[in-house]
């Protein structure tokens, strides 16, 4: 038996820069049609000169030619001029709140400062992704943001705002509220509890921004997914970090699963009988969201099973250890 999955979609990926991009862009261009590439470098991508340097840059390393990087730039006020030079070359900006993760050090950090270019976004028609956490206690944090997003959705209705990652039921509940907004879902969040992070022995490499939450949210999600929900798609988060960044004292928040991700996924649609979503939820959802049209490309998965390796050069991938039910087809 085989699954054909058409022109899969990364609707949220890190592929940063440097030898790490080298290393892990191949896993993503290799079986998937295309990706929304994260912003958040150390130079944050906040000018279209550097979003073009860095398309270069990916196409280089993942040698594809069926696959389509659809850059973001990093959320800060932009002129109309910037927005219109923009607009063709990127799939939208994505927002982070200041120091609320990873590099995102020169992120938002007065919301009541913004409109003007969240006003030029919605004339212009250029989506907003954002990542949806407050400042507040971390279990919280993006229960306390749905403020925020509550009140961007009713002051721009035409603007389609993208709530990344989401954890929580009650995100899930904002979605069905607000048809301008779309969210996407990771594969860890459709897996994995607080417990399983800290339950235990500490798992740093279960350890994320946002972090996973309670059994009820994990439950809601997966509700929401594995019953077609029409605005959620998939985005993996994928954020690649080497080993020594993970075990040390002051863990990266990331996770890195662009290698598993398609199995994985499978494995989970496999298990509650719902394999005939699949395709939605890993492509067309986000092409009528989005209003793409990506590169054609059928990725196969074979039932043949294997095992997730420990490292792929510096970074250990979600799942490491573990046996897959299913491979992607070479
Ligand atoms: O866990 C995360 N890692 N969450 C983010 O929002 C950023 C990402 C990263 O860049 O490492
Ligand atoms: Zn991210």
């Amino acid at each position: 038996m085989n699954i054909v999955l058409n022109s899969p979609l990364d609707m949220h990926l890190h592929l940063r820069e440097g030898t790490m991009l080298q290393d892990v862009a191949p896993f993503t261009t290799g079986s998937f049609a295309g990706a929304v590439i994260m912003p958040n470098l150390v130079s944050p991508v906040d000018s279209l000169e550097k979003v073009r340097r860095y398309k270069e840059e990916i196409h280089a390393a993942g040698n594809s030619d069926s696959f389509a990087a659809y850059m973001t730039l990093f959320f800060k006020n932009y002129t109309r001029a910037e927005l219109i030079a923009a607009k063709d070359e990127i799939i939208g900006i994505k927002l982070y709140p200041a120091g609320i993760t990873t590099r995102s050090e020169s992120g938002v950090s007065n919301f009541s400062t913004i409109d003007e270019t969240l006003s030029l976004m919605e004339e212009m028609e250029i989506p907003l992704l954002v990542h949806g956490e407050s400042n507040g206690f971390v279990l919280d944090r993006e229960r306390e943001f749905l403020t925020v997003y509550e009140r961007l959705a009713e002051t721009f209705p035409k603007l389609h705002i993208i709530m990344e990652h989401i954890t929580t039921a009650e995100a899930v509940e904002f979605v069905d509220r607000y048809p301008n907004v779309s969210a996407t879902v990771t594969l860890h969040h459709l897996m994995i509890t607080l417990d399983d992070v800290i339950g235990g022995l500490m798992e740093p490499d279960l350890f994320c921004k946002p972090i996973a939450k309670r059994p009820e949210d994990l439950e809601s999600l997966r509700d929401a997914v594995f019953s077609g929900h029409e605005r959620i798609m998939f985005g993996s988060d994928s954020a690649p970090h080497p080993r020594h960044k993970k075990e040390c004292c002051g863990c990266a928040a990331g996770i890195f699963s662009a290698p598993v991700a398609l199995p994985m996924l499978a494995e989970l649609f496999e298990d509650v009988g719902r394999l005939d979503l699949l395709q939605n939820f890993i492509s067309d959802i986000a092409c009528k969201r989005y209003g793409l049209h990506p590169p054609e490309k059928q990725i196969t998965l074979e039932k043949i099973s294997w095992e997730v390796p420990e490292l792929y050069g510096k970074v250990k991938p979600f799942g490491a250890g573990r046996t897959l039910r299913w491979s992607i087809a070479r």
